[in-house]
């Protein structure tokens, strides 16, 4: 158990992982910063007045203290609208930015178009990281993800093992998910890993899904799998198309609690982490989704994976990808 954590934005995500953080007893206390609602400057005083004293990480953290009773739970909860809810956390777990939304017309936004508006809270939350508990360990899973994780990297330089993005974790769900589905096992059986970045060219890797240790294809053929690796590229949208007001929260929280867990009970579990690679897969200075081993100092170690010809090269997609948008927004922060 740890003595704190901190989450940043207590949105859809931020709300699960507050609670699942109390029941799992994970730390002895939560602190939630978030400084929504922020007042409108063009609404009438007394309206700008009202919206001041609201807050949704105070009152999701007054709902979640005011259920500890029924649950058995002492965990200690505390909201901020600015980041003082952070101080002396030891891990951090950052959601704040705004999700992918379907629009009118049911389309929804790559999330690559999130980049300009969630650099610009990822700037404010690096700043109250370095404020409130500049040595936590960092887990991020704001979009885009991977510019995300590299921009706190820019901005906060912590030791490589101690910042991280999850996003293989959840993706790698979705695709042992789809397999278990259609050969009709267990999710318990389904071992599978999904690399590279979190986008639309990420990687889920056939050559290392087994069910049971048995390769996929004795269960699966090859059309089916090339169909439930698609659905599993393009998992996210899917579920953002059908809440039409957000996008997936219970997975991504459950999936970034597995990275926590592995580190707060130093498990050194092998999970798909989105790692700064140190030339490892012939990457150089990025943040990519690897194997790792997560342990008591965050990323122990980046496992690398005998991949086939045609994953190396669906690899490679999508660290150009990554690449890309990173440069992009380097180019932004510049400006901001
Ligand atoms: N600091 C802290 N929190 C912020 C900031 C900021 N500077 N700016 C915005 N937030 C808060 C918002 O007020 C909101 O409550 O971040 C929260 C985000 O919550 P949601 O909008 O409910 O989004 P959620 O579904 O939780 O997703 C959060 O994770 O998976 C990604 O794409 C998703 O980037 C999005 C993030």
């Amino acid at each position: 158990m740890l003595k704190k954590i901190g989450v940043i934005g207590g949105g859809y995500i931020g709300g699960v992982l507050a609670q699942e953080i109390a029941q799992r007893r994970l730390a002895r206390e939560i602190g939630l910063s978030d400084p929504a609602p922020v007042p409108n400057p063009s609404d009438p005083e007394d309206r700008q007045a009202v919206v001041k004293k609201q807050s949704v990480s105070i009152g999701k953290s007054l709902d979640i203290a005011e259920g500890l009773p029924v649950v058995s739970r002492d965990t200690k909860v505390v909201g901020s609208k600015d980041y003082s809810a952070l101080a002396g956390a030891e891990m951090v777990i950052n959601t704040a930015g705004v999700p992918r939304k379907a629009r009118p017309d049911g389309t929804f936004p790559s999330r690559e178009e999130l980049l300009a508006t969630n650099l610009k809270v990822t700037l404010d939350v690096a700043k109250g990281i370095k404020q409130h508990c500049p040595d936590a360990m960092i887990i991020s899973i704001a979009n885009p993800l991977d510019a995300i994780v590299f921009t706190l990297d820019k901005r906060l330089a912590p030791p490589k093992n101690r910042l991280m993005g999850m996003a293989g974790v959840l993706d790698s769900a979705r695709y042992r998910y789809f397999v278990a589905e259609a050969a009709s096992v267990s999710v318990e059986n389904v071992n599978a890993i999904v690399l590279g970045g979190h986008g639309d060219d990420m990687v889920p890797v056939r050559s290392s899904c087994l069910i049971a240790g048995i390769p996929v294809a004795k269960f699966l053929d090859a059309d089916t799998l090339k169909k439930i690796e698609e659905r599993t590229r393009k998992a996210g949208g899917e579920v953002v198309g059908l809440l039409g007001f957000g996008s997936a929260f219970v997975s991504p929280a459950w999936a970034a609690l597995e990275m926590a867990e592995a580190i707060i009970f130093d498990k050194r579990k092998i999970l798909p982490v989105c790692a700064k690679l140190d030339g490892e897969y012939g990457v150089k200075g990025l943040f990519v989704g690897v194997p790792c081993i997560l342990g008591k100092n965050g990323i122990e170690k980046v496992i690398e994976l005998d991949l086939t010809d045609e994953e190396k090269a669906a690899f490679a997609k999508s660290t150009a990808g990554v690449r890309k948008t990173c440069e992009e927004a380097e180019g932004m922060l510049k400006t901001l």
